[in-house]
């Protein structure tokens, strides 16, 4: 029987591919010269697509494609996939969700301490050999004990909340609605969150309802000893306002994980000396990656085998 054919937008660690391969006639869109013409040769026999979250799927392409029945997304968030594309054609979609919690969720604390304790600058001091001529560095600030404003309660925010607890950070959140069952402070309105916390943490998903909500108003309710930090995605703020923040000092500074336009960022980021800046890698272990990669290859095994998916989306 003919391997269903299907098309990988982005390159995956080494070894994702080449168990793709053992199953599939994969079709390796990233690496064409001509994506066009590779399309016009490959398109009407791809079945399937493995996708990236940072990578997505647009609807343009998924018109390329004819016979398209699923997408699998190594990644959770699905805000780079055209969802209403993949309704309008019955594609299914699944995602991975769960596999990259934790890692995410240490991210953020992990970038909250970095910026708190200057571990980079110290780095930084260390290695450039001049600590005995400039003495000890200046100091940092506290982290435990500060307030932890979460923006959106999901898995991982739930996760971060967990890790700042310990922390002895009183937690407080914003969302779409209250969750009562969850031991943290509920604020209806993400500015008066903004007001009452110390770290400012984006973990909502991406996408169209959440572009900029992070906004000016937000920012500046943070204030001048707040700091943001994102691991979600560079849409969820105002990337604008959040340079002008952070260029006028109208807040302490940022930690930040995701950014618009990746990976070309704006240069306005590298020139700041208030901000911690790492290029998109919550998941970025080899732990969860090699989670995440089994689980879109099981989902899409799944599809092949007329079986439900194991994380579907759509
Ligand atoms: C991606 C992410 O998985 O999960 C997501 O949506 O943003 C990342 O963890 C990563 O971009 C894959 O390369």
């Amino acid at each position: 029987m003919t391997r269903p054919a299907v098309l990988v937008i982005g390159p995956y660690p080494p070894g994702d591919i080449e168990l793709l391969e053992a199953s599939y006639q994969v079709r390796r869109l990233w690496e064409a010269d001509d994506k066009t013409s590779f399309l016009r040769e490959h398109g009407s026999t791809i079945r399937a697509i493995a996708t990236r979250g940072d990578l997505g799927v647009s609807g343009e392409l998924i018109a390329a494609l004819p016979r398209l029945e699923m997408i699998g997304i190594y990644g959770v968030g699905v805000d780079g996939v055209d969802l209403a594309a993949c309704r309008a054609r019955s594609v299914k979609v699944s995602n991975t969700p769960d596999v990259l919690t934790g890692d995410v969720a240490d991210l953020a604390l992990a970038l909250m301490l970095a910026f708190a304790r200057d571990i980079a600058k110290g780095d930084r001091y260390v290695r450039d050999g001049t600590w005995g001529d400039k003495g000890n560095m200046p100091l940092s600030t506290r982290l435990y004990g500060k307030r932890a404003g979460i923006v959106g309660l999901g898995r991982i925010g739930k996760a971060v909340a967990k890790r700042a607890a310990a922390f002895d950070m009183p937690i407080s959140y914003f969302g779409r609605s209250a969750q009562p069952d969850q031991p943290y402070t509920y604020v209806k309105s993400l500015t008066d969150l903004a007001a009452r916390t110390d770290y400012l943490i984006a973990t909502l998903a991406g996408g169209a309802g959440t572009a900029k909500l992070i906004s000016a108003d937000v920012l500046k309710a943070l204030g001048p000893k707040g700091v943001f930090i994102n691991v979600a995605r560079g849409s969820v703020v105002d990337e604008a306002a959040l340079l002008e923040a952070l260029e006028r000092k109208a807040i302490a500074g940022a930690a930040l994980d995701v950014f618009l336009n990746e990976p070309k960022i704006n240069p306005r980021f590298i020139a700041l000396d208030n901000v911690v800046l790492i290029p998109h890698v919550g998941s970025a272990t080899r732990e969860t990656r090699a989670a995440m990669g089994q689980l879109m290859r099981d989902n899409i095994a799944a599809h092949f085998a007329g079986k439900p998916l194991l994380t579907p989306v759509t």
